[in-house]
């Protein structure tokens, strides 16, 4: 076995091999099992490029048929999950209550059987539907009011955007919202697939796969930089302010929200496709206040950063698209949590194929053959500064 060097963030150091996604940062490139991500925002819909993720191709008619029926029929909420739901401060953060409820399916469908097919099916059929009833609810239940039952007459996109909004959304608006969900769905192995892939590699069961995931995606360096980049562009308030912003964030050294990639040393493909739809919305329903300043902000630093490669990434312009379709700011990462259960769910197959724990090793930095202080003799006053004490804890 070669031992390599330590690598801060395991940057660069391949964790699995996967067929599911690839990713050229340099070239500006994605594809989900070998098709580009613009011919499947263009061509396919959310579920049908779940399928081709989940499963490893395209289905036929009939199959696709079959998944998108028995996705419907599972969309609805057991009303104990509704009753934990409403015990849920409403002042607390969508992806708290999301990881929550996910994780609490695994109280429910508690029997694990991860040899069975039939399992594996029926765990990718209730995560994908059941999640965005969860998000929907939630947003429902905090403002006081019952949630929205799903709409079986509605596909995926619309009867999220209905149970959210209590109205039927305009079919451009549910058909954006839908390739918003296909651009969202997979992305290689990113912290939060990462953490997904851990925690499969335990064979514990997918629901706490994916709440595991969630609490990664949560945070504002992963997918809640789209929530940030929200209240960014709200501080920055004016065009004029942009410059002096980008100015006042390098000579600072603090990090613009929806800019830079670990891959990406170029515009993020996703980014493209998200402004496109941005300004396909703002024709048919009037134009964002924050939309001049968000292009003032990425010509400033591409011009400031452009040559250490920061660009947009998928972040920086989703939040105008779902500003757009009426959904609120701490609603975004949890928007992008419902499409990437179709990335998690295939990385966890994935994984389950050909199975080996994740234990990396460490390099060790800390002190070795203590002496054990009684309690009595140590100092009153720890500093904690120059002691630093050693787990005992594999
Ligand atoms: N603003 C300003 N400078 C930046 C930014 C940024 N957003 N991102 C990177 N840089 C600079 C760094 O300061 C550093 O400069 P230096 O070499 O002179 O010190 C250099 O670019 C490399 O940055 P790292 O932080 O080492 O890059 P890393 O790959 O670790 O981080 C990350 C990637 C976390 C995405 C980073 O770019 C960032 O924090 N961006 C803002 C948060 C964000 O938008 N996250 C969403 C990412 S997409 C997603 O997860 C879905």
């Amino acid at each position: 076995m070669t031992v390599c060097e330590y690598r801060p963030g395991l940057e660069g150091v391949p964790a699995t091999q996967s067929s599911i996604s690839f990713v050229d940062g340099q070239q500006g490139i994605l594809e989900y099992r070998g098709i580009r991500i613009e011919e499947l925002a263009q061509k396919s819909t959310f579920l049908e490029t779940a399928y081709l993720l989940i499963w490893g191709g395209l289905p036929t008619k009939q199959e696709l048929e079959a998944f998108e029926h028995e996705i419907r029929y599972h969309r609805r909420l057991k009303y104990r999950v509704r009753d934990m739901m409403k015990c849920f401060p409403e002042s607390g953060h969508p992806m708290d209550a999301l990881q929550a409820c996910a994780a609490a399916l695994g109280l429910f469908y508690s029997k694990r059987a991860l040899d069975n097919p039939t399992y594996i099916q029926d765990a990718v059929v209730r995560l994908l539907a059941k999640i965005p009833t969860m998000v929907a609810a939630f947003q429902l239940m905090r403002k006081g009011n019952d949630p929205v039952q799903p709409r079986d007459d509605l596909d995926y996109s619309a009867n999220f955007l209905y149970m959210l909004n209590e109205q039927e959304p305009d079919p451009l608006a549910a058909r954006i919202f839908d390739i918003c969900l296909t651009l969202h769905a997979e992305h290689t192995i990113n912290a939060s697939t990462f953490s997904a892939m851990v925690t499969a590699s335990t064979l514990t069961d997918p629901y706490a796969v994916i709440a595991s995931a969630v609490g990664t995606l949560a945070g504002p360096l992963h997918g809640g930089a789209n929530e940030e980049v929200i209240t960014m562009l709200q501080e920055i308030g004016t065009v004029e302010n942009v410059r002096p912003y980008v100015e006042a964030c390098i000579q600072q050294k603090s990090k613009i929200m929806g800019f830079g990639h670990r891959v990406y040393k170029v515009k993020d493909p996703r980014a493209t496709i998200l402004q496109r739809l941005a300004e396909q919305l703002f024709d048919k329903f009037g134009q964002d206040e924050y939309y001049e300043i968000a292009l003032e902000m990425e010509q400033a630093v591409e011009e400031k950063l452009g040559h250490k490669g920061i660009y947009p990434n998928v972040d920086f312009y989703s939040g105008l698209v779902y500003r757009k379709l009426g959904i609120p700011v701490d609603l975004f990462t949890p928007v992008f949590a419902i499409a990437r259960v179709a990335g998690w769910l295939a990385h966890w197959k994935e994984q389950l194929g050909e199975n080996r724990i994740f234990r990396p090793t460490q390099v060790y930095t800390g002190v070795r053959n203590q002496v054990y202080t009684p309690l009595a003799e140590r100092p009153q006053i720890w500093d904690k500064q120059a002691v630093t004490i050693q787990s005992i804890v594999n």
